[in-house]
């Protein structure tokens, strides 16, 4: 595995997370504000090549997962093209039309495994069978409540079928599991938890719940978060026999399942535990600056270094030098669950430190 891939504590970085735009279709309360977001001058994006160019380096290095993401991937105009050439990114260098070449094929040629999307689900019926052909593997949709009124209030757009017809086609064209999203909040969502759960009886999803993070100006607050172990206990009453089951290697998720049910249930715990110290992932921002940590700030831009002409060896040393100041955990995450009997001064600063 490349040593420049491989951080000061030994973690190797074989997950990319590659941003493909930061507009969005939606207006999640939770993520962003009702105006949106300042939007990034098209010309300062990366192109279908800067990131297919990005994606066959990271790959050869060790990278065998690439998950693209947003704001919102699928408003991004060529996101099929960018899955169909990824396959074939760490073999070819031009935008030539591919041979007809299954999926499975490709993955076996090269060493990405798995392509993932993580959407909010309101263009995904309408793209999957595209994205399937292009080779997309794996898929996250974020869906945080089942009532249709609470989703347009929660994410300020309409959609909520959309999003569950998306679901439904994904189940349909055979991806399992599908992964749900659900951030769950207090006293907005904390109250469906059971009904959530309840769909995996009959589907082959994985509902997440997602311990809710604060990030700028998202008005999150101590009260609204509800960690896991909380969550687990209203599960348990239900279901005592819930079981858990056996973790997977650097997975963000602790998962669950209930004996008899097609899916399962997993729990995101950024916040009560944090899962630092397997982090295996990389993010590329969409106007193409390197992220080490989801949480810091520092970043460098791969983009300025693509169009200034720097080659392979200059870009993986940018890239060696970045993932090897990674710090072992961000400062802001230590463990809320030890913070049990802290004076709410300790809170605080837990808060201005993200
Ligand atoms: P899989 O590849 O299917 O395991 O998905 P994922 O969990 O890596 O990605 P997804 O885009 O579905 O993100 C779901 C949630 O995981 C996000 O809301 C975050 O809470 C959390 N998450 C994803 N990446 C990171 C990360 O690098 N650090 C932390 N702390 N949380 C992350
Ligand atoms: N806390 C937790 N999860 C969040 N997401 C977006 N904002 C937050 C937040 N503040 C989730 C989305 C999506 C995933 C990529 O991140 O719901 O599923
Ligand atoms: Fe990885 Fe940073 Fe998230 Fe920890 S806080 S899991 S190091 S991205």
């Amino acid at each position: 595995f490349s040593a420049f891939l491989t951080d000061s504590f030994g973690r190797r970085h074989s997950y990319l997370r590659i941003s493909l735009t930061e507009k969005c279709n939606l207006r999640c309360q939770y993520c962003m504000p009702e105006e949106g977001v300042p939007l990034t001058p098209k010309a300062d994006l990366l192109t279908t090549e800067e990131i297919l160019t990005l994606a066959r380096l990271f790959v050869k290095e060790g990278v065998d997962k690439i998950r693209l993401t947003g704001g919102e991937p699928l408003i991004r105009p060529d996101v099929v093209n960018i899955v169909a050439h990824l396959l074939a990114s760490a073999r070819t260098s031009s935008l030539i039309p591919l041979p007809v070449v299954s999926p499975a094929q490709l993955r076996q040629l090269e060493g990405l495994r798995t392509i993932g999307i993580t959407t909010n689900g309101i263009n995904l019926a309408r793209l999957l069978p595209q994205l399937q052909k292009a080779g997309l593997s794996a898929i996250n949709i974020s869906l945080d409540t089942l009532v249709p009124a609470k989703f347009e209030f929660i994410v300020r757009r309409k959609g909520f079928h959309k999003v569950m017809e998306g679901i439904h086609k994904a189940i349909e064209l055979g991806y399992s599991p599908v992964k749900v999203n659900c951030v769950v909040m207090r006293g907005l969502n904390e109250d469906e938890l059971l009904d959530f759960v309840a769909l995996t009886k009959g589907l082959p999803l994985d509902v997440r719940f997602i311990e809710y993070m604060p990030f700028d100006g998202n008005k999150w607050n101590f009260k609204k978060m509800v960690s896991y172990k909380e969550m687990l206990d209203t599960l348990r009453q239900r279901w005592p026999e819930l079981e858990k089951l056996p973790e997977e290697e650097s997975s963000t998720a602790k998962a669950f399942k209930i004996p008899g049910f097609q899916g399962q249930v997993s729990f995101i715990t950024s916040m009560s535990e944090h899962f630092c110290g397997t982090c295996n992932r990389l993010r590329i921002t969409a106007d193409g600056n390197l992220k080490v940590c989801l949480f810091g700030n520092s970043e460098v831009s791969l983009r300025d270094h693509l169009r200034a002409g720097a080659s392979e060896e200059e870009l993986l040393s940018i890239i060696g030098t970045a993932v090897g100041r990674k710090k072992r955990q961000h400062a802001g995450m230590f463990n809320i669950s030890q913070m049990k009997n802290r004076p709410m001064i300790l809170i605080e600063l837990f808060l201005t430190l993200q």
